[in-house]
């Protein structure tokens, strides 16, 4: 296990908190030597090279590992923790998947990139689309594994966006600059308006962004095709699920007809 263990008032306090504010800062939540080994890993992979095609002019002075699911089982193990999966599973699971337990997650992994700041950027959902109401479709979940402050790419947050059902104002002056430490986790309604300052440091403010979705949205990129046999073989049924798996398109209507399935297609 990767994080320490989150207790039952914890897990009240951060829906509380994701309801009323639309976030919530965990201090301290992933242990040591995990900080230490996602960062270790992440520079590593990120000097060895990597390709980042169609990446915006905005985005050129970041730092960035894209798709870390297909890089090391580490990153699997990390999206899929028991502490995550405790907060989202009320929030994402949907209660009519049926081809599941209630039991077992049936919420996907988004997206899931590495990146340390270069420009500041801009206010954003991640929701795809804003709308009003208590439903979620989507969550952020963000692992802080350098010190980030004001001056070297902090994450910024609009408390309280996620319930104005609009896109963002980016001129609003509502931000609240996010102060971390490595190890502390930032969870995210994907409807709050977020974004980061710039990076004005020559250091590097590498965080892990991870984002969850309800099982029917298109992930942004294809994890159950980009991930190495040599990982796969290696993971559970609920790690493949959590990785998209059971949300595949069939072929054809001669391979199934059933968007919905479980773990059998894992077969
Ligand atoms: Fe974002």
């Amino acid at each position: 296990m990767i994080l320490k263990n989150i207790d039952n008032p914890l897990i009240k306090k951060i829906h509380n908190n994701l309801t009323k504010f639309g976030y919530i800062k965990v201090s301290n939540l992933i242990k040591k030597k995990y900080v230490n080994q996602l960062l270790c890993q992440l520079k590593q992979i990120h000097k060895s090279g990597v390709v980042n095609k169609g990446l915006p002019e905005r985005d050129s002075k970041d730092l960035r590992v894209n798709n870390l699911a297909k890089r090391s089982k580490i990153f699997c193990d990390l999206v899929s923790d028991p502490q995550i999966e405790k907060i989202l599973k009320p929030i994402l699971n949907d209660k009519y998947y049926r081809f599941l337990p209630p039991s077992v997650p049936n919420y996907i992994l988004g997206g899931f990139n590495g990146r340390s700041s270069g420009n500041k950027l801009d206010l954003h959902i991640d929701s795809c689309m804003p709308y009003l109401g208590n439903y979620r479709s989507s969550m952020l979940v963000l692992f802080v594994l350098e010190k980030m402050s004001d001056i070297n790419g902090a994450t910024i947050i609009v408390p309280k966006s996620h319930l104005s059902g609009t896109y963002t104002d980016r001129k609003t002056k509502k931000i609240k600059i996010i102060n971390a430490f490595p190890g502390d986790v930032l969870f995210l309604d994907a409807r709050t308006w977020h974004g980061t300052t710039e990076n004005k440091t020559n250091s590097s403010r590498w965080l892990i962004t991870s984002a969850f979705y309800a099982w029917w949205m298109k992930q942004q990129v294809d994890f159950p095709r980009s991930i190495p046999k040599k990982i796969l073989k290696k993971l559970s049924n609920k790690q493949k699920q959590i990785l998209g798996f059971c949300s595949i398109p069939p072929i054809s209507e001669e391979d199934r007809i059933n968007i919905k399935c479980g773990y059998e297609v894992l077969k």
